[in-house]
C-alpha cells in the first residue's frame, strides 16, 4: 500500500491517489488518507507564511506545489463580532472572514489544490459544475495555470453570475436537465475528454478547505472554539474542515474538535430533513428554491458523509428561512461584513441555535462567513438601501430631515 491513497468514506475502499473524476462504486465520495504520524508535534509553533499547502506541508505530503498557481487564497481575518456576542450571550464569537479569498469565498481553497493536482497529473483541460461562486473560481486558477476551462452552470444561473466568470476565458455551458444527473454524467465525460472536473467532493477540493482548520488553531493561538458554525450545499467545506480538525487531533497537535452546527436554507434542505427524521441516507430535494441559489443542490453529493458524521460528534444540523437569512446578512452588516445570504445561512443557523437552547452560553463560536455579497447584489433589493436624491441647494434641508 503507498504511503497515500483515496478511500471511500461509505465503505472504505481504497483507489489510487492518482484517479480523477471518480467516485466509489458504492457511489459514495473518496478522500485522500496518508499517514498522520508523520506529521511533527510542534509544526504549529512557528508560524509560515506563502501557500498553504506549502505552509502546512505535513498535511499535504501528497502534493509537490507549486506557489506560481497560487492567488494568495487563505489567511483571511478572524474578526471579533463588537456587539452580536453580548446579545447573543456567547463568551466568544469570531467571523472568518472568506468573502477575503481571491474570488471571494472559500472555494478558492479547494480549487489551489484541485490545481495543483490537475498540473501534477498533466492535465491541460480543468472544469467544475457550479452553482456561480465555485465557477468564477476554477474559471480564475484555471486561466492562470493557462489550461483550457470548462464551466457547466444550472439552469437558473443568474447571468450576472455568468459574466463574473467568461472574463476569464472560461467556456461556460447552462445546463438544462437533473442537476444530481448532471454530476454523475461530467465524471464519465471528464473522464472521456480528459478534463480535470474539480467537482465539489474532488478529494484534492476536501484537502484545500482543511488550511481553514489549520489557520484557525493560529489565529487562536491553539484554542479552538468549542463551536463551528458552517453553511451546507453538497457538505464539501464542512467535511474539509471537518478532516482538517480530525488530523489536528489525530496527530497529536490538539486534544478536541470543535462541534459543528451545519445550516441549509428552508428551500433546499435535503441533509437537515435526513437528520431530523433520524435516517442514514438523505433523500433528493423536491421544488429547491433559495435566495441566491448556491446553497441549491437538491442531491448533495457529500449529503451522506456529513450525516453521519455529524451524528456521530454530536453536531447540529438545522435549517433556516428566508426571512431570518436577510436579517442575519444585516447583522452581519453591522459587524462590517457584506455577506451573501448563503454566507448568512450560518449566523442565522446559530441565533436559532442560541434561541431554541441548543447550544450552552458563554460557548466559544466561530462562524464561517463564506462568501461575499458582491458575489449577487440584486439581492440588495429585498433591503431599503436607496441613496437619498437631491439638488445641492436642498442638501442642508435634506440632511437636517435624516439627523433628525
Ligand atoms: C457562498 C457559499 N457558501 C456555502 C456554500 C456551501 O458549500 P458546500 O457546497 O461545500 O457545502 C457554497 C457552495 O456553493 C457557497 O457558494
Ligand atoms: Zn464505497
Amino acid at each position: 500500500m503507498n504511503e497515500y491513497f483515496l478511500e471511500c468514506v461509505g465503505c472504505g475502499r481504497d483507489y489510487p491517489i492518482g484517479m480523477v473524476n471518480t467516485r466509489c462504486a458504492c457511489d459514495e465520495p473518496l478522500e485522500v488518507k496518508f499517514n498522520l504520524g508523520s506529521v511533527p508535534c510542534n509544526w504549529f509553533q512557528s508560524q509560515r507564511s506563502g501557500f498553504f499547502a506549502g505552509r502546512y506541508a505535513p498535511f499535504f505530503p501528497y502534493l509537490d506545489p507549486d506557489p506560481l498557481f497560487s492567488l494568495g487564497e487563505g489567511q483571511t481575518s478572524l474578526l471579533r463580532s463588537v456587539s452580536l456576542v453580548e446579545k447573543l450571550g456567547l463568551k466568544e464569537l469570531l467571523f472568518k472572514n472568506e468573502t477575503q479569498n481571491p474570488t471571494w469565498t472559500f472555494k478558492d481553497r479547494g480549487t489551489a489544490c484541485s490545481v495543483q493536482n490537475a498540473i501534477a497529473l498533466g492535465y491541460r483541460r480543468f472544469g467544475t459544475l457550479s452553482s456561480g461562486n465555485m465557477g468564477a473560481s476554477v474559471a480564475a486558477y484555471g486561466s492562470r495555470a493557462g489550461m483550457d476551462t470548462f464551466i457547466m452552470l444550472k439552469d437558473n444561473v443568474p447571468r450576472e453570475k455568468i459574466d463574473a466568470l467568461t472574463i476569464y476565458g472560461a467556456k461556460a455551458f447552462q445546463v438544462y436537465g437533473d442537476y444530481g444527473e448532471l454530476y454523475a454524467r461530467l465524471l464519465e465525460i471528464g473522464n472521456h475528454h480528459q478534463i480535470y472536473f474539480s467537482l465539489s467532493d474532488d478529494p484534492l477540493r476536501i484537502e484545500g478547505y482543511k488550511s481553514l482548520a489549520f489557520e484557525l488553531l493560529e489565529q487562536m493561538d491553539g484554542q479552538l472554539p468549542d463551536l463551528l458554525a458552517v453553511p451546507l450545499g453538497s457538505g464539501g467545506l464542512c467535511r474539509g474542515i471537518l478532516k482538517g480538525f480530525e488530523e489536528l487531533r489525530d496527530s497529536g497537535i490538539t486534544s478536541n474538535v470543535p462541534i459543528f452546527i451545519g445550516i441549509q436554507a428552508a428551500g433546499n434542505s435535503p441533509t437537515v430533513d435526513a437528520f431530523e427524521k433520524g435516517a442514514d441516507h438523505i433523500e433528493c430535494f423536491q421544488n429547491s428554491s433559495t435566495l441566491d441559489h448556491v446553497l441549491e443542490n437538491p442531491y448533495p453529493p457529500s449529503g451522506n458523509q456529513v450525516l453521519r458524521k455529524l451524528k456521530a460528534s454530536n453536531g447540529l444540523l438545522l435549517k433556516v428561512n428566508n426571512e431570518n437569512i436577510l436579517t442575519a446578512m444585516q447583522l452581519l452588516s453591522q459587524e462590517g461584513i457584506f455577506a451573501q445570504p448563503a454566507s448568512a445561512t450560518a449566523l442565522a443557523g446559530l441565533i436559532e441555535a442560541v434561541d431554541k437552547k441548543m447550544i450552552p452560553r458563554g460557548s466559544r463560536v466561530v462562524v464561517v462567513v463564506t462568501g461575499s455579497g458582491l458575489k449577487y447584489p440584486p439581492v440588495l433589493k429585498e433591503f431599503d438601501v436607496s441613496p437619498v436624491s437631491v439638488k445641492l441647494d436642498q442638501l442642508p434641508q435634506a440632511l437636517e430631515a435624516v439627523l433628525g
